[in-house]
């Protein structure tokens, strides 16, 4: 069989660019990308992130700017996350027809109609005055009202143009709700990228500087998952495609690719992975110390996440690892 040295030499195939190239397993296009963006009411000029390099809130006019960059870069699309300018105890903003995160969703699809995806987040937490991803009872999140106002969110953000709605809440019954709510107000066509297995992370740190969204009280382990559990991990997931979910996310990205293959593996459904704000700020900080190479270290993360089963990455990088692969 020549299955060992020196018949078998792995080393022959590693041998020049060209063998390595064909003999890839996992590729990495820019239409395997996407990127998160942010969109601030009540702002003029676009507002650099200190804690995420690169990274702005934006104005509608940068975001869109930013969005036709990002298209004609190749990517498969952009994650909105909008941050209103008045927040109360329920995020009433989140289903304004007229909200900051539905103007922009319009804003996008304008400018680029088919050319990228325009995916809205779905979640509370960037509009309710307290910071958490839903309606509070006490000091808990309470499930079954929020999932109503999901629903809510999910057609407003349907009606304005958005091609998947991401609902990142990680309530119960999420999904089913969404579904519902979207199927009878004529948006039955409108998939729901469900966020299924969503860890309390330490990795959201950035993020909820750059969205506005910390907790003001408390975290959010009573809604996230433990980043200790794998089975129940694959449960939420099975649990969202029995509720009609279109794609699964799971979330974050890197310190979780046993969770991304299982998941794949036991739903065979659509995946992205999401390489959250903390992941990306982390190999940029190291960059900048000159202690890692940028380009290389983003690009084998991004292929790790594509070789563990992911079929998308949702990534602040997107932009950059776009150029590099053009
Ligand atoms: C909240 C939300 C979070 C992220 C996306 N949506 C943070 C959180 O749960 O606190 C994190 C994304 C990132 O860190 O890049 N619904």
């Amino acid at each position: 069989m020549g299955m060992s040295f020196p018949a078998t030499r792995l080393r022959r195939l590693r041998s020049s660019e060209a063998l390595r190239r064909a003999f890839a397993e996992t590729s990495l296009d820019p239409g395997d990308l996407i990127a998160p963006l942010f969109l601030k009411e009540g702002i003029r000029e676009p507002v650099p992130i200190a804690s995420m390099p690169r990274q702005y809130q934006h104005t509608i006019e940068s975001l869109v700017k930013e969005a036709r960059s990002l298209a004609s870069k190749g990517v498969a699309g952009m994650m909105l996350f909008g941050i209103p300018e008045h927040k109360d105890p329920e995020g009433t903003e989140a289903w304004n027809a007229g909200g900051i995160t539905q103007r922009g969703i319009r804003a996008l699809k304008d400018e680029l109609g088919d050319e990228a995806l325009v995916i809205a987040d779905l979640c509370l937490c960037e509009y309710t005055d307290h910071g958490h991803c839903g309606i509070l009872k006490g000091d808990t999140v309470d499930n079954d009202p929020t999932i109503e106002a999901y629903g809510q969110v999910a057609v407003s953000q349907a009606e304005a143009g958005a091609d998947l709605v991401a609902p990142s809440g990680m309530m119960d019954g999420q999904v089913r709700a969404i579904r519902s709510a979207l199927d009878s107000s004529g948006k039955e066509m409108t998939p729901i990228l469900a966020y299924s297995t969503k860890f309390a992370s330490a990795f959201y740190g950035p993020f909820r500087d750059a969205a506005e969204g910390a907790p003001r009280f408390g975290d959010r382990r009573s809604y996230q998952e433990d980043p200790a559990n794998l089975e129940e991990a694959v449960r939420e997931a099975l649990l969202d495609v029995e509720e009609g979910a279109d794609a699964l996310v799971v979330k974050p990205a890197t310190s979780y690719l046993d969770v991304v293959r299982a998941v794949k593996e036991a739903t065979g459904y659509p995946l992205v992975a999401y390489n959250v704000s903390g992941e990306y700020s982390m190999l940029l900080a190291a960059a900048e110390k000159g202690y890692l190479d940028e380009r290389a270290a983003t690009l084998e993360v991004l292929t790790s996440i594509r070789r563990a089963g992911a079929d998308l990455v949702l990534t602040y990088h997107a932009s950059k690892a776009a150029e590099w692969l053009a």
